[in-house]
């Protein structure tokens, strides 16, 4: 992709997360809790080792790092958005953890030295990254030899209300200007695993299926839809939430468990 398309699509990319990064933390850190305790399981993280959280968001992931690492660790929480990065940094402020810090910075150009990493860690971010091979090389780059990759991912809407329900909604909003980048980007991991192996990371895939409820159709449109939304016409709304309700609210406007079906890409430099 020509440098000018990547900057416009990473722009995009970056502005809908800091309209994100406040109702992430309001409906996304909880119900997400149990996908990042998944990460931190696979992981296998041990006192001493050095962690990067790439899309640390609202630091989840890195939080639950730093304790396990402990004060002879170090865990660098690294995010596009300034102000996913801006409540990671408030969120931990009061628990004086010394060895965790959140930084600027994306996985297509981590800003970090070579090798300087036991364990990436990266949850529910690399479908949003747009320059996925770019990353799969800065992965490996900062990994050391023999450090490992655990990365979750959403699988495709057909296994996954979360994606089905915010591809359908997406249809209605802006046209992203990169197609194959979004929830579902990486229903199907096979030519990343392919682009990390040529990048010297060899991985595997495991699923696992987690749910979280919403109470009505309402509440789980302004978590999952509000912001991709936001810019349209009532009218316009008014038709996609009709659209998005009869195809995933069946039974009528009820509270609704979402299962969705998540992938673990689990790999070694
Ligand atoms: C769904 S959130 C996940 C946040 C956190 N890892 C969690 O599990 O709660 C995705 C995050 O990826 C970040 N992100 C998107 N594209 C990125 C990129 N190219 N490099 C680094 N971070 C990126 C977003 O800013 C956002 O904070």
């Amino acid at each position: 992709m020509p440098e000018r398309n990547q900057n416009a699509a990473q722009e995009w990319q970056s502005g809908v997360w800091k309209r994100m990064s406040n109702l992430y933390q309001d409906e996304w850190d909880e119900r997400f809790g149990p996908i990042v305790d998944a990460v931190i399981t696979r992981a296998e993280m041990v006192s001493g080792e050095t962690v990067l959280d790439l899309g640390s968001g609202t630091g989840s992931v890195a939080q639950q790092a730093a304790k396990v690492v402990g004060p002879t660790g170090q865990v660098v929480g690294v995010d596009l958005s300034e102000e996913m990065v801006e409540i990671a940094r408030n969120r931990v402020s009061s628990l004086s953890l010394k060895n965790l810090v959140f930084q600027q910075g994306t996985g297509e150009n981590i800003p970090a030295p070579d090798g300087a990493f036991d364990v990436v860690v990266s949850s529910l971010t690399l479908m949003y990254v747009i320059d996925r091979p770019a990353a799969a090389l800065e992965i490996a780059r900062v990994l050391r030899p023999g450090g490992r990759l655990i990365a979750a991912v959403w699988a495709g809407p057909d296994k996954c209300d979360i994606v089905r329900f915010q591809q359908a909604a997406g249809r209605f909003g802006e046209t992203p200007p990169v197609s194959g980048v979004g929830p579902g980007g990486l229903a199907d991991p096979t030519l990343f695993l392919k682009q990390l192996a040529d990048a010297g990371i060899s991985a595997s895939v495991d699923s696992e299926s987690f749910q979280f409820e919403f109470l009505n159709f309402q509440s789980a449109w302004h978590a999952m839809a509000g912001v991709t939304t936001s810019e349209l016409t009532e009218t316009r709304r008014q038709e996609a939430q009709r659209a998005v309700m009869n195809m995933m609210y069946e039974d009528g406007d009820e509270p609704r468990t979402y299962r969705n079906l998540t992938q673990f890409i689990v790999g070694r430099n």
